[in-house]
């Protein structure tokens, strides 16, 4: 192994700086050369390839977004998308490569791994959806962005006795809802790993109503259904007048917060010592507050479960 490349694809999350950023500076350290590939896949297949030194990642730790650029690339699914992909790689001589995204990206990663070029997958997303890892980076920094929202749809929802709907994201994951709404004192959470009832929902309503609340908030997982949906159904179902937020891609920019900055490093610094290793088609994670690696295979084979006492709490702390 003497030189790898690192790419950040799929959605962006605050804190993909940051694990280039360790990337670049680990590699060089250990002895590496470093390429980073721009634009994702597609930057790879187009031969976007750029030779990266210690300074080429300077003032980018506390920047949200991605400095390499991110795609979602289509035209990598396809065979002859990935024959040219791997093309390049020879061609700029790069032999491994480190994959910072989330588990759309991961897939392109092991693709590439059974083509003969050694990948590495280092989980960064705001859905915090990759089997295998308590944590992927940028989850932190976007739960800060909408625990911020709430506490400010809060203010006006106590001013006016409001009912707000607040409609997060999370792909078909709730993540974030569940833990936004347990740090934002929600008195709903709807995710799209529990069952829903209106019928439940309204109850709890007219139970916060009769004990003299005067305002309410829910949170809604955007993989269970829309603000606007929920809306309609409150409306049609008890007469519930709600306003909904949508919080939208804010939730994927700004400043990583310190823990992403710190997880992106040991993140990125581990994959390097994986590929190094020959250790490759794994994936970094995090499990019982220390950095593994395990096998890429398992992020598209097992199906980890949100931890579902978590919702229990969440519904005992809102009654
Ligand atoms: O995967 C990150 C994410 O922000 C999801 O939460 C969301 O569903 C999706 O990406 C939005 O994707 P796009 O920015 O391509 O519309």
């Amino acid at each position: 192994m003497k030189k790898i490349a690192v790419l950040t694809s799929g959605g962006d999350a605050p804190g993909m700086n940051a694990a280039v950023r360790a990337v670049v500076r680990k590699g060089i350290y250990e002895g590496l050369e470093v390429a980073a590939v721009y634009n994702g896949y597609q930057g790879l297949i187009e031969g976007k390839i750029v030779p990266m030194e210690l300074g080429s990642v300077g003032d980018i730790i506390h920047r949200g977004g991605t400095m390499l650029r991110s795609a979602r690339c289509a035209a990598f699914e396809t065979e002859a998308g990935r024959v040219k992909a791997l093309e390049q790689l020879k061609k700029h001589e790069i032999d491994g490569v480190i994959v910072i995204g989330g588990d759309g990206s991961f897939r392109g990663a092991y693709e590439l791994t059974k083509l003969g070029i050694p990948c590495v997958g280092v989980p960064a997303t705001i859905d915090n959806d990759i089997n295998g890892t308590k944590f992927t980076i940028g989850f932190d920094t976007a739960l800060n962005t909408v625990i911020d929202a709430i506490d400010k749809i809060r203010d006006t929802a106590t001013s006016h006795e409001r009912t707000f709907i607040v409609e997060v994201m999370g792909r078909d994951a709730g993540d974030l809802a569940l833990w936004a709404g347990i740090a934002g004192g929600a008195e709903t959470i709807l995710i799209p790993e529990e069952k829903s009832d209106v019928d439940d929902i309204v109850e709890r309503l007219e139970s916060g109503t009769g004990r003299g609340k005067k305002h309410s908030i829910i949170i809604v997982a955007e993989g269970i259904m829309s603000g606007n949906e929920l809306a309609t159904m409150l409306k049609d179902k008890a007469n519930i007048d709600t306003h909904v937020s949508v919080l939208g891609h804010i939730q994927r920019g700004g400043s990583p917060s310190a823990r992403d900055r710190v997880i992106a490093s040991q993140f990125g610094a581990r994959a390097v010592e994986a590929i190094k290793e020959n250790h490759s088609g794994v994936a970094i994670g995090m499990q019982n507050h220390k950095v593994i690696d395990y096998d890429l295979q398992s992020v598209f084979e097992n199906s980890e479960q949100l931890d579902l006492s978590m919702y229990e709490l969440s519904k005992q702390l809102s009654i």
